[in-house]
């Protein structure tokens, strides 16, 4: 299938593996760039620039497809060191760069200059029209369903993928509670040029995390994710646990005076104990609304392969079936 995002990115289906804490090591973005999608490291994960380096290298031992790097621009504790992120993958070669969080200007002259295309995810239209008028070559809308930070609009892909296509010039893909060749259809329907997956992949052979977590996802329904630190601004779609229910009666008990310190416990260093320890209940980790659409664990390779068949199968078969009145 082409469209302007395999276009823009050189890759044969328009399926993006979005930027995942702790779960988007070379492993799995070079499965899904392999499988034709484009695959994404996460940067910050890697301590430092030296070793988000390294994981560019060892992706290249195991891809010769494009593949890209996640930068997150969010509040935390101690500011990374951006900039050697940034040398980090113009050295690595890479040609892909998805950004998240605060606004990316400041670093697309110097991605640009490489030849680096930059995809923004947001989750409003403001926020993608900015991304547009500051020169991102795509942008990467999140519903409210997203797994991850869903911003603070609550507008579910319904409205806004449409809404995004009423305003935008530049091209997107939907994010946020796809999973399957349905979706992927729905997404091209209202407007995208594709889509982005988190959760999903997750649930994936490849996918470099902990059994437990896998099985989670399996195992949870749509009707299992909370969302977490409203009261800061910084909203996060997690899967329910202990943890989480803890968290939540902290925001109930103190309302507007809640602090990030309050939570740390619940929050902060989560994500190496849920991932690699399999520590299930150490805290609040991001899954989207779309667990409940997964029902089983595939291979990258089979995942990508059935979503586009399925696609194919509903817009050739199913759709044009239906005819003319
Ligand atoms: C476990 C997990 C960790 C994530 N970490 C990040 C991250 O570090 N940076 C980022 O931009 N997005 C992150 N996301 C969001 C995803 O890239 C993607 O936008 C989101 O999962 C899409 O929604 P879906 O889960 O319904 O597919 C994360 C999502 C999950 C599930």
């Amino acid at each position: 299938m082409k469209t302007l995002i395999t276009e823009l990115f050189g890759i044969q289906h328009p399926i993006i593996q979005g930027g995942m804490h702790y779960v988007g090591f070379a492993e799995l973005a070079a499965a899904v760039s392999n499988a034709g999608g484009l695959g994404i490291i996460t940067g910050l994960t890697q301590r430092t620039p030296e070793a988000l380096a390294a994981e560019i290298a060892r992706c290249r031992t195991m891809t010769d497809k494009p593949f890209g790097v996640n930068l997150t621009f969010l509040p935390t504790v101690s500011s990374p060191d951006y900039p050697g992120y940034i040398k980090a993958i113009i050295d690595g070669g890479v040609k892909a760069v998805e950004t998240a969080g605060n606004n990316p200007q400041k670093w697309l002259p110097a991605l640009h200059e490489a030849g680096v295309k930059v995809i923004h995810k947001c989750t409003s239209v403001r926020h993608a029209l900015k991304a547009e008028a500051i020169g991102c070559d795509a942008v990467s809308v999140d519903g409210f369903e997203c797994g991850g930070h869903p911003g603070e609009d609550d507008i579910p892909n319904f409205i806004l993928l449409p809404r995004a296509a009423e305003s935008l010039k530049i091209p997107f893909v939907a994010s946020g509670g796809m999973a399957d060749g349905r979706s992927l259809v729905a997404a091209l329907a209202l407007g995208a040029e594709g889509i982005n997956m988190g959760t999903r992949f997750i649930a994936t052979q490849e996918a470099p995390v902990h059994e437990k977590v896998k099985q989670a996802i399996v195992a949870a329904s749509e009707l299992d994710t909370r969302l977490v630190m409203r009261p800061l601004r910084n909203t996060e779609r997690v899967l329910r646990n202990a943890a989480v229910d803890r968290l939540l009666e902290k925001e109930r008990a103190l309302g507007a005076n809640l602090k990030f310190e309050d939570i740390i416990d619940e929050v902060a260093g989560v994500y190496p104990r849920i991932m690699i320890d399999g520590d299930m209940e150490a805290g609040a980790w991001s899954c989207g609304m779309v667990a409940g659409l997964i029902h089983d664990i595939p291979t990258v390779k089979e995942l990508i392969d059935r979503i586009m068949a399925e696609a194919e199968g509903i817009i050739y078969r199913r759709l044009a079936g239906l005819g003319h009145s």
